[in-house]
Formats: C-alpha cells, sequence, structure tokens
C-alpha cells in the first residue's frame, strides 16, 4: 500500500492561514495526490516538530511567522536566495534525506507585481518601509529587477541603514528613518512593516507616492489593510495587498516539492472573490 505525501505548514498562529486551502486547490488543480495540514507550533518546540514530521515520512514544510529564521537554521542547505534572506519558508526532503531550506516570498512578491498586475519595476523608484525579516526576503529580487533605487525607511533608523549598507554591491540602494522621505517621491512603495496587523500606519508625508504610483502591502486582509486605503487616498494607480505574494510564493513551494507548476490566477480570483466586496485598485 503506498501512503499519501504529507506536507504541513507551521506557525504560531497558524489558525487563519489559507496555506492549506490553496495547496489543497493545487493539488486537485494539477492532480498531485497529496496531504497538506496546519500545524499550530511555538518557537521552542520548532526543532523538535520538524525532526518528528520528517521521521514520520513527511516530505515538505511551509514555515511561517515567527518560524522563518529558525527554519533556515535548520536547513541543512539553502538555496542562494535563502543565505541571503536569513529567512526560509519552504523546507524540502532531498534524495539524499538532507532538509533544503529555500525562500519564495520574494519570488511570489515578483510574480504577483510583474506578471499578475503588469508592473514594471525597472528604473522605478522604490520604498520599502520596514527593516525587519519581511524586507530582507524581498531585497534581493527587488534589485534583480534592475530599479532605479530602493530606499528603506524604518521606525529605527539604524535597522535600515544596516540593512541597506548589507546589499550595498547589489544596486542603489540607501536607509533612512520616515521623517527623512520629505520631499521624495516614489514609483512603488511597499509596506513591509507589521503596522497592517496591529491597523496602524507609519508617519508617511504627503505627496510620497509619485504621479501613477503604486501601492502594495505585504500583509493581507479580508478588508483592505490601513496601508491599501492611505494608497487609495493618495491616488495610487493600484493599490494592492499581498494576497497575489501569497498565492505565489505557494506555487513557488508547490513546483519545489511536486516539480509542477500550479495555475495561480484562478485561485487569486477565487480567494479575492470571497472577500468582501471592495474595491481593491482605482
Ligand atoms: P517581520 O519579520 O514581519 O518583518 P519584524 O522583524 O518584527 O517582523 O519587523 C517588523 C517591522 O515593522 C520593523 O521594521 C518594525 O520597525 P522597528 O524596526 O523600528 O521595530 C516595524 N514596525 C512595527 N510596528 C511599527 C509601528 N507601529 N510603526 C512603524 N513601524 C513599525
Amino acid at each position: 500500500m503506498t501512503s499519501i505525501d504529507r506536507y504541513a505548514v507551521f506557525g504560531y498562529p497558524i489558525k487563519h492561514s489559507k496555506s492549506p486551502r490553496i495547496h489543497q486547490i493545487f493539488a486537485e488543480q494539477t492532480g498531485q495526490s497529496l496531504e497538506y495540514s496546519p500545524q499550530e507550533v511555538p518557537a521552542e518546540q520548532f526543532s523538535a516538530a520538524v525532526a518528528r514530521f520528517f521521521a514520520e515520512a513527511g516530505k515538505g514544510l511551509n514555515c511561517t511567522i515567527p518560524l522563518k529564521e529558525l527554519a533556515w537554521a535548520y536547513a541543512d542547505k539553502k538555496t542562494e536566495r535563502a543565505q541571503l534572506s536569513k529567512a526560509v519558508n519552504t523546507l524540502a526532503l532531498q534524495a539524499d534525506g538532507s532538509i533544503l531550506g529555500d525562500n519564495t516570498d520574494g519570488i511570489g512578491l515578483i510574480t504577483d507585481l510583474m506578471t499578475n498586475h503588469a508592473i514594471s519595476l525597472a528604473g522605478s523608484r522604490i520604498l520599502i518601509l520596514g527593516a525587519g525579516g519581511a524586507s530582507r526576503g524581498i531585497i534581493v529580487p527587488l534589485l534583480e529587477q534592475s530599479p532605479h533605487s530602493i530606499v528603506i525607511a524604518n521606525r529605527t533608523i539604524d535597522k535600515a541603514v544596516n540593512l541597506a549598507t548589507e546589499f550595498q554591491d547589489k544596486g542603489s540602494i540607501s536607509g533612512c528613518g520616515f521623517s527623512n522621505l520629505k520631499n521624495q517621491q516614489f514609483d512603488l512603495i511597499l509596506n513591509a512593516t507589521s503596522t497592517s496587523l496591529s491597523g496602524q500606519l507609519p508617519p508617511l508625508p504627503e505627496c510620497l507616492l509619485a504621479k501613477n504610483g503604486v501601492c502594495y502591502d505585504l500583509a493581507y486582509s479580508n478588508e483592505p489593510t490601513v496601508f491599501v486605503r492611505w494608497g487609495l487616498e493618495n491616488h495610487a494607480v493600484k493599490s494592492l495587498d499581498g494576497l497575489g505574494m501569497l498565492v505565489e510564493q505557494a506555487a513557488e513551494a508547490f513546483f519545489i516539492w511536486r516539480g509542477v507548476r500550479p495555475e495561480t490566477r484562478p485561485v487569486i480570483e477565487l480567494l479575492d472573490s470571497e472577500r468582501k466586496p471592495t474595491q481593491f485598485t482605482t
């Protein structure tokens, strides 16, 4: 008897994760036979829980907040993008029994911006709000698209400056505080702070968004986040949240595990249609 391939997402909390649903749809769509379940894992139990999962014939794991740095430390080998981002959201069992760590968040964002929303990044002035783990994971994939420049603005200025310094050999990138943003304009503003989750917004000067500029919140919610609303109020041509990025990073993980690329658009459309009917773009 052959047993079904097992996958899971570990996080804390995990109850509201959309990942099990997304992977179930991917599996049905591609005719893959697998099981994907959510598991609430506190940080202090992470290593033991991962070891048990793979010992019990688990094939692959997604790791989400607050476990991505621990997953990075756990992996036997890491892809270059995971190595640079110092965070891992995908663990995959390899043929030799080792565990490969990857980070699909950055490529998920790029695919959502460029493929799903036809947003061009080459030559654009990009502002990233926040200098935590979420920002770190998207810097290199963004720089690879040859933007004009990236500015990281953060409440704790040192963190923004240090993060920018780490990647300065890869493109034009600098760090500053929110008050240093006066008189500057950006074509794309990405919110990578954790403020959306608490319904807050970093202090942003007026006129920050250039004409035809785009706002993108890495967080997602059933209602427009405060930052998505800020974008709409500031005449963003598109003001998006991270639902598309979530589905795209999941598709990339699915590809790593199964070698098959699911179609993401119908999944994004389905999940979007289940939210409250709200206008997310102007
Ligand atoms: P994540 O892994 O999700 O990025 P994190 O590493 O804790 O989480 O980073 C959270 C980010 O949100 C940080 O940039 C944090 O700013 P500080 O570095 O100054 O702490 C930012 N952040 C959280 N609450 C904020 C607030 N109320 N206003 C502005 N920035 C905030």
